[in-house]
């Protein structure tokens, strides 16, 4: 009998990927693929091969396998002693090939960086696995599978990336939802069995790629937290699995359709990225780290640099579906006044689009609307140096429209069957080449045509029932074309901004993200609900790529009265927008909003460019902020949900800002305190400002006044 650790599964090589501050160990082994022996804080840097070896091989159960079974590897498979969730399904059209037990032919090591090439030579199966641990402490995964049989493989899972976990570490957040409730952090514990969470529709408002991990004390500072992210925007699956013997799993993967991927002999399948942290700084700690790495390695920026985010003005929420072109420009004209910098038409532009029963996908301005195009508007919003930005959702059409009536055949749907319409619209093949060449004609055309800075690009329904001409599970394929339709955009028009759009949160992912500069959270713009919206997303995505718009007050969905300053003070953290007819703003608010509109252009070089940080506060409130990278500036929101458990609110703690150092804290205008009665450092605050220590910061914290429900201030801190 082979004991743990001996003979074929004996130890050959310890290797190790290092980030600033954590660690991932891998023992290489005769047999099979690298194991994944530790990731977590970072380790020192001499470490004996042999102990940690040692420490790695249990006992050889009784009553159990006979041969060792080998610990998580870096692609768990169906064989080789491993009961559990396999992370590669496959078989032949015989029935052969499902099970998979790979031999690393080649390690290539590089700092950061490990290249594992596995073959299955009984499966004819070969994997290259690429992991890289970046400074900001991301993981990423990269691998591929590629079929070196003689007959079809057929893959039902090919995951992205496979995690090991601590024992403890069994506390999820899981950010489930539902369109307009989009990123609703929801606790799980996993005591035994498993956790699935499987999105089907290739857009993500039921659940996001993304899963955060703790133990029972881990909190938003302490405690070790992970995450994990898959940069896709189709359908996935997410699954954690307490294994029989206690450990604990955590892998993230695309969900496919059957039939979907059948590789021919030679042929590759490339899964795609997947993305984890671990942080000793608790949940912050992670977004901390996924904001650095998707600013420093996801998001690709014209001319290669991020300027300013332009506050925006977006006609959806201000005119819906009627549209005027003279009124239009005199938005644009108010909206320069408040200090607008691009102007965004939203839905209804073109064809017969009246309303969302008709006209979808004919992408021709509407004459009755703009006679002339929408050349003129666009060059009217120039005149006022401000971009010019239009709405399209082109991978949709109505039924009742020119080009479904032309192209029939371009849908996406079982043939035969009735055709399964949402929003009354349909999806079209965008994998087609005629398709997405005929789309992308008339899209560049009209960027140069009408001068487009700005594309928000929609997608208004989920697919289902997904299927070619030739009747197969198309929904991987939609996406692939999807990242090269914006691709070739970017390509041709190297100036131009795309958003990822989605009904609001249904494409928010690192996916998107790699091909685009701006995603929509979430069509829910009243100011309590993007409060916590924002809040959640923002630990995985930086705030300066989300918009957060001002709307109208009571809000179109919840019909919730606010005031401006909650509104805006809740908005000005991302990239700003206005989404309200800025004519029929009463003096006043227009007074204030352009005063907000000025205060974010003031601090977005922070905001857009800092440290995230997320406070431990009482349930009733949220504390968040932004600390500048040098630790000179902090703008922190302060902002009430609730009636305070009691008289007295807690004391504000603001974290993040150097200790020793000392800070002026600001009420910066046009924000104003009701009438009360302050306190000594309260009167401070709201003249002079305060003066405090990082420390005393964080730690002792101060006293605000009382804020009522659905109330806000921003505090900005500068050190002296
Ligand atoms: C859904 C988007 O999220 C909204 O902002 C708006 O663009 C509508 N679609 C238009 O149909």
């Amino acid at each position: 009998m082979e004991r743990a650790g001996s003979g074929a599964s004996s130890p050959t090589r310890l290797l190790r990927l290092d980030g600033t501050a954590t660690t991932l160990l891998l023992i290489a082994r005769r047999t099979g693929l690298p194991e994944i022996a530790y990731w977590g804080t970072r380790l020192p840097q001499t470490l004996d091969a042999e102990a940690v070896f040692t420490l790695r091989a249990p006992d050889t159960p009784n009553n159990g396998p006979d041969n060792w079974r080998p610990l998580i590897t870096v692609l768990d498979t169906i064989g080789q002693w491993n009961f559990d969730l396999p992370g590669l399904l496959a078989d032949r059209p015989d029935g052969t090939g499902w099970t998979a037990d790979f031999q690393t032919k080649s390690l290539e090591t590089s700092p950061g960086a490990l290249t594992v090439h596995g073959l299955d030579e009984i499966s004819g199966l070969e994997v290259e696995i690429i992991i890289t641990l970046s400074l900001e402490d991301v993981l990423c995964t990269r691998q591929t599978l590629t079929n070196r049989g003689t007959t079809p493989l057929n893959v039902q899972r090919f995951i992205s990336g496979n995690y090991l976990l601590p024992e403890n570490a069994g506390e999820f957040r899981v950010a489930h939802g539902s369109w307009a409730r989009e990123f609703d952090f929801q606790p799980v514990s996993l005591t035994q069995g498993g956790l699935v969470i499987e999105s089907r529709r290739n857009r993500s408002h039921d659940h996001y790629p993304a899963i955060l991990a703790g133990t029972s004390s881990t909190s938003q500072n302490s405690g070790m937290a992970y995450a994990a992210h898959l940069g896709w925007s189709g359908s996935h699956r997410i699954a954690a699995e307490r294994m029989e013997d206690g450990r604990l799993r955590l892998s993230v993967g695309e969900y496919l359709y059957p039939g979907e991927v059948i590789l021919a002999p030679g042929e590759t399948l490339t899964a795609p990225p997947a993305y984890a942290t671990c942080s000793s700084e608790g949940y912050a700690g992670c977004a901390r780290a996924f904001q650095a790495y998707a600013r420093s390695s996801i998001i690709r920026w014209p001319g290669g640099q991020m300027k300013p985010r332009p506050v925006l003005l977006n006609s959806w929420e201000g005119n819906y579906f009627d549209l005027d072109e003279r009124r239009l420009m005199r938005e644009a004209d108010a909206a320069a006044e408040l200090g607008v910098e691009r102007f965004v038409l939203d839905d209804g532009w073109f064809g017969s689009r009246r309303d969302d029963t008709k006209g979808l996908g004919d992408w021709f301005a509407a004459l009755a609307i703009f006679p002339n195009g929408l050349r003129p508007l666009s060059d009217h919003v120039h005149a006022h140096g401000m971009q010019f930005g239009l709405w399209y959702e082109p991978e949709m059409a109505n039924p009742n429209s020119d080009l479904y009536r032309q192209h029939p055949d371009w849908t996406l749907h079982v043939r035969g069957r009735p055709m399964l319409t949402s929003r009354q619209q349909i999806v079209i093949d965008i994998s087609r080449k005629d398709v997405s060449d005929y789309l992308f004609a008339a899209i560049s055309k009209q960027v140069t045509d009408w001068r487009i800075d700005y594309i928000k690009w929609d997608f208004n329904r989920e697919l289902i029932e997904a299927a070619d001409a030739q009747g197969r599970a198309a929904y991987r394929k939609q996406v692939l074309a999807l990242y090269a339709l914006w691709d070739r955009l970017h390509e041709a028009h190297p100036e131009l901004e795309i958003e990822s759009c989605a009904s609001g949160g249904g494409r928010a992912d690192w996916g998107a993200l790699a091909h685009t500069q701006r995603i929509w959270l979430s069509d829910n713009t009243s100011a309590p609900s993007r409060l916590r919206i924002q809040n959640a997303g923002w630990h995985f995505v930086p705030p300066e790529v989300t918009g957060c718009h001002i709307s109208h007050s009571p809000n179109w969905m919840d019909g919730l009265s606010t005031t401006l300053d909650y509104r805006a003070a809740i908005a000005i953290f991302g990239h700003l927008g206005v989404e309200l007819d800025p004519l029929t703003l009463p003096a006043d608010e227009s007074r204030r909003l352009k005063a907000w509109i000025a205060l974010h252009k003031r601090l977005r070089p922070v905001l857009h460019s800092g440290n995230a940080q997320f406070a431990d506060d009482e349930p009733a409130r949220i504390i968040r902020g932004v600390t500048s990278r040098d630790a000179n500036t902090g703008i922190y929101l302060v902002a009430q949900e609730n009636w305070p458990p009691s008289r007295l609110p807690a004391p504000v703690r603001l974290p993040g800002l150097a200790r020793e150092r000392l800070y002026k804290i600001t009420v910066p205008s046009p924000q104003t305190i009701g009438r009360h009665r302050p306190s000594d450092a309260q009167q401070k605050l709201f003249s002079d400002g305060l003066i405090l220590s990082g420390a005393m910061m964080s730690d002792i914290g101060f006293y605000l006044p009382a804020l009522q429900p659905q109330s806000a201030l921003v505090l900005e801190c500068r050190a002296i």
